[in-house]
């Protein structure tokens, strides 16, 4: 039976980073990977805030792709301070990814637009609700009116400083940190 492991201690560090990217990468292509998800965490005003958001791309230069509404918390925040943080787990392979990484906004330019070309009818409307998210509404139906002309449609491209995975494993759990700033080169750490 293959191992249901994502690495394990016999892979040198130059066969772990393809596999990283890979398993990363199914995320974007199959809609029931566990990484399809991920929490995006942001310096808020007076807390550390916290959401989970689906992982829509991730580009040939390793910029990690999300969609949002522009009036959202996390916009304001991350155009205030744009260092992120991004974490994944998979429950069956027990692997986490932490990503750090700077994010930067796209509405209305040829990066989002792209994208929302890209986009079913079904699912613009996601992004033309009259109210700006977390408004406060008198119930629930109120939240439900929708902006036939404009769109909130924002991008956000999350450009990784440092990727680091953590592979439970009975035998010793293994801790590897790969760099930006080394071009990818990874670095084994204490679990
Ligand atoms: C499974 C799941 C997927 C979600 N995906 C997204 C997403 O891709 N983009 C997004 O803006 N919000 C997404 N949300 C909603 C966010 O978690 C969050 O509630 C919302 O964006 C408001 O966050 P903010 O006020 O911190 O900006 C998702 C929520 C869940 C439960």
């Amino acid at each position: 039976m293959p191992s249901p492991m994502l690495i394990s201690a016999s892979d040198t560090l130059e066969i772990i980073w393809p596999k990283l990217l890979e398993e990363l990468k199914q995320g974007v292509a199959e809609a029931s990977h566990p990484f399809r998800y991920l929490t995006l965490a942001t310096q808020g005003l007076h807390f550390p805030q916290v959401r989970t958001v689906v992982l829509r791309e991730i580009t040939s230069s390793l910029q990690l792709v999300v969609f949002t509404d522009y009036r959202s918390g996390k916009v304001s925040e991350l155009v205030e301070k744009p260092r992120a943080s991004l974490l994944f787990y998979h429950p069956t392979k027990k692997v986490q990814v932490r990503i750090k990484a700077l994010a930067s906004v796209h509405a209305g330019d040829e990066f989002a637009q792209g994208y929302w070309r890209s986009l079913a009818a079904h699912n613009r409307k996601e992004y033309t609700s009259l109210l700006a998210p977390g408004t406060k509404l008198k119930g629930p139906e109120q939240g439900a009116t929708w902006n036939e002309k404009d769109n909130f449609f924002a991008v956000i491209a999350f450009s990784p400083l440092t990727i680091e995975v953590l592979q439970l494993t009975k035998q010793g759990h293994l801790r590897i940190q790969f760099d930006q700033a080394s071009a990818w080169q990874g670095t084994w750490l204490a679990p």
